[in-house]
């Protein structure tokens, strides 16, 4: 038996030094939802570095989708939730 998870979709957060002080929320709201709706055995949420894009802090990214979400809030992490993840 494989010790690797196969996960169905990632998110990615940027953890780099920008984003860092501004993701907190919106990650603890993503994983919260994960825990809750018991996708966290189908959906990763990982770290990834800085993307660039300091200034729309904080980033994230939905691998299924090669999408960038900017400026990722607490209530904007709940639509992407339900935009890419639920639906
Ligand atoms: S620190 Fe996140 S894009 Fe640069």
């Amino acid at each position: 038996m494989s010790k690797c998870k196969s996960f169905n979709e990632v998110i990615y957060f940027c953890d780099g030094k920008k984003c860092c002080r501004y993701n907190e929320e919106a990650k603890s709201c993503l994983k919260e939802l994960l825990k809750e709706t018991g996708l966290n055995q189908s959906v990763s949420l990982e770290k990834m570095k800085c993307q660039g894009m300091c200034k729309s802090a904080p980033v994230f990214y939905i691998d299924s989708e090669k999408k960038y979400k900017k400026e990722v809030t607490k209530k904007k992490a709940q639509k992407l939730f339900d935009k890419y993840i639920v639906a």
